[in-house]
């Protein structure tokens, strides 16, 4: 039966008993994450979210025996040094609690899975019980990692008066970028809401009203297919500055992101977490402070990495010999470059031996980029060659084609030709692919970069049309503007990404405040004058009001919070995260509403045959 816990007041957390309070005595609450009956003496590991605490009862003590995992107790004892054995893994390892008074506050239900780290459950079943699986001290860490990243961000902001302001959730839909969730309207029968992608369109107004420093933790919503680092609901940092150019904004985020670097290191010792967090860090906050953030253009990152958000924590740079081979015997490669595209490859250093099996596993992670294969010349430590295509080639073009990739005997040269595209494509992920498996990075560096100067337009062939590679509102780097009508593709944007470890951080760019660009820019994308007006009326008209210069980036939080926690995935720092079909295996949603609640929406479903 569980007891009131009335009259009775926890002294400190578990983890917060030190050695200073030996001798005192404290009442604690929490949960039994282990109970061990040793011939009548009963040992009980309390947790809470703070650590553990060993307590004992001594003495015949038939309710303490009756103890079982998860309980939530109440424990008023004294503090002593340990009797056993000093458990150096907890820092609360060298003392224990000697029980005078238990209160069972509530039993509990055999686990369906044990509260405890390093368990090998399956996720799905973890995240019907979340709840639990919140209590494990990793989750738990993570988790309150998350909210003092949130106050340093917060406090960093407040400092360099950005003003913290909220925007609507239920909006209306846009129709760039990625698919809306979509929110029916009762008073209005047959229109909806849509829930913000972003607060982009609204931040931009807030620049309009001269607020000219906001930021917010905001939701977002994009019904996108997921992945490790994509949920259908997630947070940014989102920021937006007035009268600044893009070195402004990139500025003040190089500042952000050291002031966070050089503080995170208390928080990891406080929470307990891996020292290599710490140290990597530290050092990341120190490289900051002393040298900034280095920047590349988006080309570079693609000819060099074949990626907008290269992982630099390793070098493998691809490389272009395009002019080498064109005039080889070998079809692939002058087939591609007839064609307009590239050839390219990586040396992989002292790779010279790699089994021809290993290869073929290679050429599978580049095809499934698009590439039609991979050529190979694996050069032996001895000077022998062994190679897909050298038999097409003479002996002094293989000899150029080596000295072009900078190879030395005992390199493995891996090559794509195909478009530019699929070249970057492919090489980029068989850099990363060969950064795994051969280990060639230190998995706790922090390593940021920016990626500037990225294409105003993306081609999409599904769309037969050019979309904006960031939104219809960043600013064309004026100087190739010219081209807009000519060569759309060739024109660059006043856009930056923020890249960590390889993955996109965060984004932003300057914005269009000059009317001309602006029409022109929703010419090119494809709108009418009617539509632009019917999408974004408030938002141009507004601009017609005085609008100032602006401009602003948003961080992913939860893939901060993610790669600061050395976590694989973002579900690791989010409560309550939704699986890869972007439902929730705890509440069970989506679901189906009842009938009333559709017909007060005026909203019929069909839903498709399987
Ligand atoms: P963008 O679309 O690049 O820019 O988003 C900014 C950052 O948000 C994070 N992010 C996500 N995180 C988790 N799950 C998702 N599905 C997801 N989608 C995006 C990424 C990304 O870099 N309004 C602009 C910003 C601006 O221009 O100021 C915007 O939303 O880390
Ligand atoms: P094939 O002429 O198809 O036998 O291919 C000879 C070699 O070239 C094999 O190693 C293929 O994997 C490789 N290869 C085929 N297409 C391409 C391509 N587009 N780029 C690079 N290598 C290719």
């Amino acid at each position: 039966m569980a007891e009131s816990i009335k009259g009775l007041r926890r002294t400190c957390r578990c983890g917060e008993v030190t050695e200073a309070m030996i001798g005192q005595e404290v009442t604690l609450m929490g949960w039994v994450a282990k109970c061990r009956n040793k011939g009548g003496i009963v040992f009980i590991d309390l947790r809470d979210r703070s650590g553990i605490m060993q307590i004992i009862f001594e003495g015949d003590n038939e309710r303490a025996g009756a103890l079982r995992s998860e309980f939530c107790i109440a424990v008023t004892g004294i503090v002593e040094k340990r009797g056993g054995a000093v458990n150096t893994n907890l820092k609360t390892g060298t003392m224990e609690v000697r029980a005078e008074s238990l209160r069972v506050l509530s039993e509990a239900l055999t686990p369906p899975y044990p509260v405890q780290d390093g368990i090998d459950t399956r996720e799905d079943i973890r995240l019907k019980y979340r709840y639990l699986d919140l209590r494990r001290p990793e989750l738990q860490k993570k988790i309150m990692f998350r909210s003092r990243l949130v106050a340093l961000v917060r406090s960093f902001m407040e400092s360099e008066g950005f003003l913290d302001i909220e925007t609507p959730d239920l909006i209306g839909s846009t129709p760039e970028g990625a698919r809306d969730y979509l929110v029916p309207s009762r008073v209005h029968p047959g229109c909806f809401y849509a829930l913000p992608q972003s607060p982009q369109l609204f931040k931009q107004l807030l620049m309009c009203s001269g607020f000219d420093r906001y930021y917010q933790i905001a939701r977002c919503f994009r019904d996108e297919d997921l992945r490790a680092d994509r949920q259908p609901e997630f947070t940014q940092i989102d920021m937006e500055l007035s009268f600044v150019e893009q070195e402004d904004v990139m500025d003040v985020n190089t500042r952000l992101l050291g002031y966070v670097l050089n503080r995170i290191p208390a928080i990891y010792e406080e929470l307990g977490f891996d020292k290599a967090l710490a140290d990597a860090a530290r050092k990341a906050g120190e490289e900051i402070a002393a040298h900034g953030i280095e920047k590349m253009t988006w080309k570079t990152a693609m000819d060099l990495y074949g990626s907008d958000k290269p992982d630099l924590r390793f070098d493998l740079p691809i490389r272009d010999v395009s002019e080498t081979v064109k005039d080889c015997g070998f079809s692939v490669f002058t087939g591609a470059l007839n064609n307009g595209g590239y050839v390219r490859g990586l040396t992989v250093k002292g790779q010279g031996g790699m089994p021809r099996k290993k290869i073929d596993k290679l050429t599978e992670v580049a095809k499934t980029y698009g590439a039609k294969g991979l050529a190979y010349l694996a050069y032996g430590a001895d000077g022998s060659i062994k190679s897909s295509f050298t038999k097409f080639l003479t002996e002094d073009e293989v000899k150029n084609l080596i000295a072009a990739m900078d190879a030395e005997p005992g390199d493995l040269l891996l090559f794509a030709a195909d478009s530019y595209k699929v070249v970057c494509a492919s090489l980029g992920a068989l850099r990363l692919e060969l950064g795994r498996q051969l280990n060639l990075y230190d998995e706790n560096e922090l390593r940021f970069i920016w990626i500037t100067e990225f294409p105003l337009l993306e081609w999409s062939d599904e769309e037969g049309r050019f979309m904006a590679m960031h939104h219809p509102f960043t600013m064309p780097v004026l100087s190739d503007w010219e081209h807009i009508d000519d060569d759309p593709g060739s024109v660059r944007a006043e856009a930056y990404d923020i890249v960590l470890n390889g993955c996109e951080l965060g984004g932003g760019s300057v914005r269009i405040h000059i009317d001309e660009v602006q029409e022109k820019m929703l010419e090119v994308l494809g709108f009418t004058k009617e539509r632009a007006e019917e999408q974004f009326g408030f938002l141009l008209t507004a601009f017609k009001y005085g609008v100032p210069p602006h401009a602003g980036l948003a961080y992913g939080l939860d893939r901060m919070a993610m790669l600061l926690t050395g976590s694989d995935s973002i579900r690791d720092v989010i409560a309550f995260p939704k699986v890869k079909d972007a439902s929730d295996l705890m509440i069970d949603a989506p679901a189906e509403v009842e009938k009333k609640q559709l017909e007060e929406l005026g909203i019929s479903v069909t839903v498709p045959e399987k």
